[in-house]
């Protein structure tokens, strides 16, 4: 009888309803976890709760709009109760409105993309931890993004979110890796779903971006629901405090020029 990976486990997913949060529910599913998938709500949520029954899990859509605390605590106690308990938290919700110059960032668009990225962790963060350091198990992961690595142009303030969330995923690593509760970070590079479908959509910044990749080519959501099924599972039981990149070499590449145009050869002596 073959036995999967994540038999028996219970997994909510944020920002499921489609693109990253959406594959990382479906591969948790395909590796035998019950998923309580959430997002602001709709037919889009609706189908990929339908998708986690057709692998033969439960499923279960919650609405809950991560901006609003209220509904981070409702969510959390409701994805407890359909699924019997939580194992596994995928704190994916996330993303930017806008992109351009930092001088011009406006008050507005900061405060709802901290909300969403920042503060819907922090919130969310501190209702999965409470339960699963009470139960003396789980695995945390936070969808972040390589942006919060590095410098970020037009983009600084959504990286600087991302940053801020690296930080707590290994503040909390520490923390609660005694109550056996293991917290990592996935940060992807170029993937290609609608948060980035403004960048796409014009030839030049999609083959422009792409190019700069070493594996030439824009991630898809699958590439990251593997790498999220790898952290959530036993393989990775030594893994917290990680933050594991997936960009196809971006972050790891010092010059782009170097890798073009070095002269093939030895140098002169
Ligand atoms: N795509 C990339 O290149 C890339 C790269 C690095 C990191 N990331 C990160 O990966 C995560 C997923 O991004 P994605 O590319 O899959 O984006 P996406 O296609 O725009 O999907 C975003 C998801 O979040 C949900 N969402 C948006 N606002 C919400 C809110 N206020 N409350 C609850 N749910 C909300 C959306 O569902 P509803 O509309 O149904 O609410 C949707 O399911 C984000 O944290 C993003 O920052 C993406």
């Amino acid at each position: 009888m073959s036995h999967l990976p994540l038999e028996g486990r219970r997994a909510l997913v944020t920002g499921a309803s489609r693109g990253i949060g959406r594959a990382i529910a479906l591969g948790l599913a395909e590796a035998g976890a019950d998923v309580a998938v959430l997002s602001r709500g709709g037919p889009a949520l609706d189908a990929v709760a339908a998708e986690v029954k057709e692998r033969g899990r439960h499923g279960v859509a919650i609405t809950c709009d991560v901006t609003d605390p209220d509904q981070i605590d409702e969510a959390v106690a409701a994805s407890v109760d359909a699924l019997g308990g939580l194992d596994i938290a995928v704190n994916n919700a996330g993303g930017f409105a806008w992109s351009g110059p930092f001088l011009d960032l406006t008050a507005k668009d900061w405060e709802y993309t901290r909300a969403l990225n920042l503060d819907a962790t922090v919130r969310l963060l501190q209702r999965v931890g409470a339960h699963l350091t009470a139960q003396g198990s789980g695995a945390v992961l936070n969808v972040v993004s390589i942006a919060g690595l590095g410098g970020a142009p037009r983009l600084a303030y959504y990286a600087a979110c991302k940053a801020a969330i690296i930080s707590l995923t290994k503040g909390l690593a520490v923390e609660w890796a005694e109550a056996g509760v293991r917290v990592n970070a996935l940060a992807p590079g170029w993937i290609d779903t609608k948060l980035t479908s403004g960048f796409t959509a014009h030839d030049q910044i999609r083959l422009g971006l792409q190019d700069e990749v070493p594996q030439s080519r824009w991630g898809v959501p699958e590439d990251v629901a593997d790498a999220a099924v790898f952290l959530c599972g036993d393989g990775a039981r030594m893994a917290t405090g990680a933050v594991l990149v997936l960009d196809g070499g971006l972050t790891a590449q010092l010059s782009k020029v170097a890798r073009d145009l070095l002269p093939l050869g030895r140098a002169a002596a």
